[in-house]
């Protein structure tokens, strides 16, 4: 069913688009044409099926350069319906490709659907990753790069390399099984370990050029746990987050936690022979790891001793390091007003969200919610279903702006929030274990952090000068962090838990950002090609 208003305002819309010759034309075009199988991988010595893109697991890295326009053609040749998410990739004005059950509808079995995104004043390193069902446990995910146009300076030297490493816990059973597990509203088991690019221990081998300084574009594409990185004999110069040129501060390890993306530099400064890349999880009893291979060129000698061991599991330690990843204000920032102009610590903060989450039982089953209410999906994708006006699917409201202390109950959870306000958001966690949150559609400012309960007077300790701004943030356990957001993206916008399971079990929800005006100054119209499900 679809109004013949919402047709008519497409039309005038597309009207409106041509005549003021907005279309985004003069920015470049990158074609790609992905298909979408299972095929064997074999990431921790045994064959399993997996999810590949042209017959690839990790999937391609897609390279872009700021503004430019990706039209992706996904060809779903799974036996189940499908769909890829850009994690970090801001969507502007257009929600509707941001492939999460919530605003796009499922590509079907068979079919293909094309992507067609600008990465509008965007620059950094992301990923994209399959959303429905659990197959981001079957792989589907691959690196993002948006480079800096040419003329804009990048507060580094030009590397002599670039390489996409992306890591994640994995385990050795097959997606669709787990996915049962979650469904019998069970809990997963612990992982089985760690892939790094797709492969098992000393799999993944990075070559680089004696006294050549490189750059390494470290993604957590796992389900769940906290990762650390570090490499034996060599520090790590830490310059972008999530799209944010940092103070450049140097690493002997980075604690990378689910979702999140860093760029470092690393410097081949030591004696030819091939040295450790050593990933393990954090914070849990028992610790996974694994381990890749810097290559030099010359080298003389593999592998030996034992990896670099990882930092203390004392939480203090990461949250120092959390903090101490600031913005560089002087260095350029892909916005149109430079990065370090734009002074959101003198915004007034037009709202304040607080956000708890829990685990509990509903019926017996596994649940997580976010202030008592775990989401579940309904019959039409909500973007869809608001676009069209179609009754019954969502209400927005059926999530509060701050915990409650109800049971836990289950929702089609979407919080309204008005174009251009300033919202402060506040994560708490009441649980032991690390959080991470993401926000699609959106880059925020990550104002502050600590263990304890978050009250109004924590807000004197916010960074208001040069916090990082990024898409995904943790919060350590019985802890809380405050984020920043200019809601200047209308839509509809998923705000979840990285944390897979958790968000396959209710750990999430949609801000639905909205302006009375209907103008294709703030959103553009549905895609002509727009996929229709469910009631829409
Ligand atoms: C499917 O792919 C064809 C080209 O192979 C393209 O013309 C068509 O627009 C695509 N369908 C969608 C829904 O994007
Ligand atoms: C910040 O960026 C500037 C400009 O590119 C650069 O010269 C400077 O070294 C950077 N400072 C730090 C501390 O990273
Ligand atoms: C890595 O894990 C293996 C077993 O999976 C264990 O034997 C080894 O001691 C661990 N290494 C480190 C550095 O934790
Ligand atoms: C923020 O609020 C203060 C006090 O209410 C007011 O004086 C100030 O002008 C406001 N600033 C902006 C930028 O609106």
């Amino acid at each position: 069913m679809r109004s013949e208003k919402g047709r008519s305002w497409c039309w005038i819309a597309l009207a409106l688009l041509y005549m003021e010759g907005v279309v985004v034309a003069e920015d470049p075009y990158r074609y790609f044409d992905w298909r979408i199988t299972y095929g064997d991988i074999h990431p921790l010595g045994v064959r399993q099926q997996g999810i590949l893109i042209n017959g690839q697991f990790p999937g391609p890295d897609i390279y872009s350069v700021t503004n430019d326009n990706l039209i992706i053609n996904v060809h779903n040749h799974l036996p189940h319906p499908f769909l890829l998410t850009w994690n970090g990739l801001q969507q502007r004005k257009n929600s509707f490709q941001d492939g999460v059950y919530g605003t796009t509808c499922p590509i079907p079995p068979g079919k293909n659907f094309t992507y067609t995104m600008q990465v509008k004043d965007q620059i950094g390193s992301f990923f994209y990753f399959p959303s429905l069902q659990f197959h981001k446990a079957a792989g589907g995910f691959g690196g993002i790069r948006i480079l800096s146009r040419p003329k804009i300076p990048v507060p580094f030297p030009e590397p002599a390399g670039d390489f996409t490493i992306l890591i994640g816990d994995w385990y050795k059973t097959d997606h669709k099984v787990l996915k049962t597990i979650l469904d019998h509203g069970k809990k997963l088991p612990f992982p089985d370990g760690i892939q790094i690019n797709g492969l098992g221990r000393d799999g993944a081998k990075f070559t680089v050029e004696p006294g050549k300084t490189y750059r390494l574009r470290i993604c957590n594409v796992g389900l769940q746990n906290s990762l650390n990185f570090r490499i034996q004999g060599h520090k790590m110069k830490l310059v972008e987050v999530e799209g944010t040129h940092t103070i450049q501060t140097t690493l002997s390890s980075l604690d990378i936690h689910v979702g999140q993306s860093y760029s470092v530099l690393v410097t081949a400064d030591q004696r030819a022979q091939d040295y450790y890349i050593a990933v393990s999880s954090r914070f849990t009893t028992q610790i996974l790891n694994s381990t890749a291979i810097l290559h030099y060129r010359n080298s003389k000698k593999t592998v030996s001793g034992p990896p670099p061991p990882g930092p203390t599991a004392d939480i203090s330690w990461s949250l120092n390091q959390a903090r101490s990843i600031r913005t560089n204000l002087t260095a350029s920032g892909p916005r149109p007003n430079p990065q370090g102009s734009y002074h959101y610590g003198q915004i007034n903060v037009t709202r304040t969200i607080r956000l708890a989450n829990h685990a509990g039982l509903v019926d017996k089953k596994q649940r997580y919610a976010v202030n008592g209410v775990s989401f579940i999906p309904a019959d039409t994708p909500l973007k869809l279903a608001d676009y069209y006006n179609i009754d019954g699917v969502f209400k927005v409201g059926s999530i509060q702006d701050k915990p409650t202390g109800r049971n836990i109950h289950l929702d089609t959870a979407v919080m309204g929030a008005d174009y251009r306000a300033f919202v402060e958001i506040v994560f708490e966690n009441r649980e032991n274990i690390v959080q991470s949150w993401h926000l699609d559609g959106y880059s925020f400012f990550v104002v502050g952090m600590d263990v304890g309960i978050w009250s109004p007077a924590s807000k004197n300790q916010y960074n208001l000068i040069d916090a990082v701004s990024r898409c995904t943030t943790q919060v350590y356990p019985r802890s809380w962090t405050a984020i920043y957001v200019p809601l200047d993206n209308v839509g509809m916008w998923n705000l979840r838990s990285q944390f897979w399971a958790r968000q396959y079990l209710g750990h999430q929800f949609y801000l639905r950002v909205y302006t009375p005006v209907k103008s294709y100054r703030d959103e553009y119209p549905i895609p002509k090609n727009a996929l229709h499900c469910g009631r829409a």
